[in-house]
């Protein structure tokens, strides 16, 4: 299982360093699991940790004059090699399009990170339902390189995103099915992903993973959902 857990915009520096202390000693030595961790920009550094800090956006470009944003030097500093691209709250609430975010995954790519690639309907295509949804989700790999080695893909539903409604078991087993048949990739499930879901969403056939907003902010609420799993 991969455990990708994503701060946004909560945590401080000095917070994130103390959580990630504090999940490094508690996992040491015990996991098999793939952990990585997407702290906000400002705690980005180099941490002694045996799991993977990665950044939530950048730029595509190494340097330059593209201001509030950040690019490839920044992340080099911190040995950055593991990115977030197509979250649905860049590509709605920061308006993101499809050619945006393939120009990221391109260039990204071409530098050899690791790419979470991000897809997921709103409720008014979910409404429509399972057939305009899986229409809309491969609409989302236009432009996207489904070959490349380092990738990572997540389905998350934009409706299950941070509301406490996770979709249901039926309807990510039979979106996983539909997306691992087009695409060979480890594949995990986003959206209220917390301690009382993960037994049943990761024994899932087809989910390889969960990438966790709000059940991720704890130490003790992240290290209990992977502990749920393993029981
Ligand atoms: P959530 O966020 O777990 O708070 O629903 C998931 C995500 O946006 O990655």
């Amino acid at each position: 299982m991969i455990y990708a857990g994503n701060f946004k915009t909560n945590h401080t520096r000095a917070s994130t360093a103390s959580y990630i202390l504090a999940l490094n000693s508690a996992i040491e030595g015990k996991k098999k699991d793939r952990v990585v961790i997407f702290p906000p920009i400002s705690a980005l550094d180099s941490f002694d940790i045996s799991f993977t800090i990665g950044v939530q956006n950048a730029y595509p470009t190494q340097k330059g004059a593209f201001t509030g944003e950040i690019g490839v030097e920044q992340l080099d500093e911190f040995g950055i090699k593991t990115i977030l691209i197509g979250h649905s709250e860049r590509r709605e609430i920061l308006k993101e399009t499809q050619d945006k975010v393939v120009e990221k995954f391109n260039f990204f790519k071409s530098l050899g990170f690791e790419i979470f690639y991000c897809i997921g309907e709103p409720l008014s295509v979910r409404e429509m339902g399972e057939g305009k949804v899986k229409e809309y989700l491969l609409s989302q790999f236009d432009g996207i390189d489904i070959a490349y080695d380092k990738l990572i893909v997540a389905y998350e539903p934009i409706w299950a995103i941070g509301t406490g409604r996770s979709a249901s078991v039926e309807d990510i087993r039979s979106i996983h099915q539909f997306l691992k048949s087009h695409i060979d990739k480890p594949l995990l499930y986003g959206g209220s992903v917390n301690p009382s879901n993960i037994g049943e969403i990761g024994s899932i056939d087809g989910v390889d993973g969960v990438l966790v907003g709000s059940a991720s902010l704890k130490v003790e609420s992240f290290l209990e959902l992977m502990g749920s799993r393993d029981e």
